[in-house]
């Protein structure tokens, strides 16, 4: 079974849920799943929060369903009894943390200084939500985590947005982005679901930021290679040779030998490969992984580049890490 924390990475993005009304949680999962985001976090700032998880996971019953604003153990122990499969909070409880350790229960307690965050590493937990993010110094905050802490991964809500949620989705301790901008009360109260599946679909769209940045050029040797470059020189495209290949500025690819793709090659840039992988995964798309480039050390998370197993109007499409 995938590890919870890899399915938290590849949503991306966890709805955090107030709902008054247990009776519209089934409809409010459906929307959700149709929009691409299969989770929740359902907080227990509402009477009816447990009653909603359990209404969710029945009517959604492959969704990733958790608790939020989990502020005590009694709350905790009541959300995994309705079937929580996370307790997320809002600031750090030494005792639901505890309590989450010895029980098993994946947790996410709620972090927004250094000290927060010692205090969780100290008990063993390193995937911390940021609230409230946006006022904390978003994005660059938790770049600035990532040099004391890099054993730590954040899912950072308050504020996020539309707007906002590539910029945090390409930061490699990012392990997920949460809010409720795609639930709001009147949504959910006005029943709007295929607003809602638009709104994820939007989110979804916008935090991976697929875009293309260089096409390749298959030639068939290295000659006719330098040929196509010089070619390319006329439009003041500047030649740079790698080992396998020249670039014509940086839009341009010409592959010397065994350039994939019927026609060429596509460089489709994303915010996260992994994440886009698990995106494209029910369309049919696997990764090649024998082209596998890491950021970092070989075979070691996150990905760089990876070329997909099937073709796209005749085109090869490698990923590219933001
Ligand atoms: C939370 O509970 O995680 C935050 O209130 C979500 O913040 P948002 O409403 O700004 O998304």
């Amino acid at each position: 079974m995938a590890d919870i924390y890899d399915t938290f990475r590849d949503i991306g993005i966890i709805p955090v849920v107030a709902i008054e009304d247990a009776s519209k949680a089934a409809d409010l999962a459906h929307a959700l799943v149709k929009g691409g985001l299969p989770a929740s976090e359902v907080t227990f700032r509402t009477a009816c929060a447990a009653e909603a998880i359990e209404a969710m996971i029945k009517a959604e019953p492959n969704m990733l369903v958790g608790a939020g604003t989990v502020l005590n153990v009694e709350q905790a122990e009541r959300a995994v009894k309705a079937g929580a499969k996370f307790i997320v909070s809002p600031g750090y409880n030494p005792d639901v943390v505890d309590w989450c350790i010895k029980n098993n229960i994946p947790t996410m307690p709620g972090i927004s200084n250094p000290s927060e965050i010692t205090a969780c590493i100290n008990k063993g937990v390193t995937h911390l939500k940021l609230f409230p993010a946006e006022r904390k110094g978003g994005y660059k905050i938790i770049d600035d985590f990532g040099g004391p802490f890099p054993q730590c991964t954040f899912m950072p809500t308050g504020g996020v947005t539309t707007e906002n949620v590539g910029e945090y989705a390409k930061r490699k301790n990012i392990l997920c982005m949460g809010g409720t901008w795609m639930v709001k009360k009147p949504l959910i109260e006005g029943e709007k679901w295929d607003e809602i599946t638009q709104i994820c679909k939007d989110a979804v769209k916008a935090m991976h930021n697929f875009h293309i940045d260089h096409m390749g050029i298959n030639a068939k040797n290295e000659e006719e290679a330098k040929e196509i470059a010089k070619q390319f020189e006329l439009f003041g495209f500047a030649s740079k040779f790698g080992n396998s290949s020249i670039f014509a500025s940086e839009q341009v690819e010409i592959m010397k030998q065994n350039g994939r793709g019927t026609c060429g090659h596509i460089s489709m840039v994303c915010n996260n490969v992994e994440r886009a992988l698990a995106f494209l995964k029910p369309y049919g798309f696997s990764p090649v992984m024998e082209t596998a480039k890491w950021m970092g050390k070989e075979n070691a998370s996150p990905l760089k580049v990876v070329y997909l197993d099937k073709e796209v109007g005749g085109f090869a499409i490698h990923l590219k890490r933001a």
